[in-house]
């Protein structure tokens, strides 16, 4: 059998010899729970990171959310990108193909399966902040396509941007619309960031959720099998375990609604009577009103004209805008702007 394999593809090298991972995550520095957690309930409207939610139950109702009929995102940008994958790595052409916040790769797939039809080598670079994950992703990938190469970066994709290799060109892809669940300021600061990590040549692919009516964003977010109830919930689950709290989750509730004027849905947890909360680990105790919420997540849903805006401020020229054909979620194309003036991440 081995020598069957290895006739049918000469040049090909095995799977652990086409790998690479190097690891910067150091969970002190920018994930701190105890810190976050603090300044969080501690503030007028409280709120927790919503990066807290990813533990293994809180990854695995993320992937169930994704098969909801009402969570229109992932499939819509699946497809989409299946649809235009080709034009985009024609475009790009890359040699490195980075993913931020890779995780099962999913998607990624339809990008590779371009590259193995024209039979060019192209390098895998997922950037992810579980090690554990990264590692099930590269190994499927490596067996998936011969001719691959990866090498993961274990990371946070807020601090380590730094850590992407120096590709000859390329394309970094970021989406789900992950960075609408950025606020203005990270959002800024991520893709000031990222545009400094590119060089003339090199493309951006940004995944972004688009505005549509309420009726449909919210049901996106209050799903009738109560999925994204029990996601929500978890984060109570995770400080619970990790901060050694009490957090009583039948005294909270999930809701999810859209705020027009500030263009996001918002998820909260929100307690049914007053109540109060010990934190073990903090060595505190919080208190709730009746109807008082800890605000878990946004999720910023954009237009054409701000996904422009947020790449124009960053110093990146828009130069492909797809969207998919029920108009629900978009995938963009940027560039480094030839001209950069000094500080122009803060023009608008
Ligand atoms: C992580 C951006 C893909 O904001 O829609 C899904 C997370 N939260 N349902 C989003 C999420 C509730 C999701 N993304």
């Amino acid at each position: 059998m081995a020598a069957a394999s290895s006739a049918a593809h000469p040049a090909e090298r095995p799977a652990k010899e086409r790998l690479s991972i190097e690891v910067h995550f150091d969970p002190g520095e920018s994930w701190s729970l105890p810190e976050d957690a603090l300044r969080g309930l501690s503030a007028r409207q409280k709120y927790i990171p919503s990066k807290y939610f990813y533990d293994e139950r809180g990854s695995t109702l993320f992937a169930a959310i994704c098969d909801l009929p009402e969570y229109y995102p992932t499939r819509t940008e699946h497809a989409l990108l299946d649809r235009i994958a080709p034009e985009i790595m024609e475009r790009s052409r890359p040699s490195d193909l980075v993913e931020l916040g890779s995780g099962d790769a999913r998607k990624t797939r339809s990008l590779l399966d371009v590259v193995g039809r024209n039979g060019k080598g192209t390098r895998y670079v997922p950037f992810d902040v579980s090690e554990s994950m990264l590692r099930d992703t590269a190994s499927s990938l490596l067996d998936e396509y011969p001719w691959l190469r990866v090498h993961g970066v274990v990371g946070d994709y807020e601090c380590h941007l730094a850590e992407i290799p120096r590709g000859e060109r390329k394309l970094v892809a970021f989406l789900g619309s992950t960075i609408g669940n950025f606020d203005t300021d990270r959002s800024r600061k991520f893709m000031r960031d990222l545009s400094s990590r590119l060089a003339p040549g090199d493309h951006f692919l940004l995944g972004t959720d688009l505005v549509k009516p309420r009726a449909v964003l919210e049901a996106a977010y209050n799903d009738t099998a109560g999925v994204t109830a029990e996601f929500n919930l978890n984060v109570l689950n995770v400080l619970n375990r990790e901060l050694n709290a009490d957090f009583d989750l039948d005294a909270f509730e999930h809701i999810a609604f859209w705020r027009s004027r500030e263009s996001q849905i918002e998820m909260h947890l929100r307690a049914k009577s007053s109540l109060r909360v010990r934190v073990g680990k903090l060595g505190r105790t919080f208190e709730f009103l009746r109807g008082e919420s800890i605000l878990t997540e946004i999720s910023r849903k954009y237009t054409c004209k701000s996904v422009s805006r947020l790449l124009r401020g960053a110093g990146l020229s828009p130069t492909g805008w797809f969207p998919s054909p029920d108009g629900n979620f978009a995938l963009s194309l940027s560039t480094p702007s030839q001209l950069k003036f000094p500080g122009s991440g803060l023009k608008f």
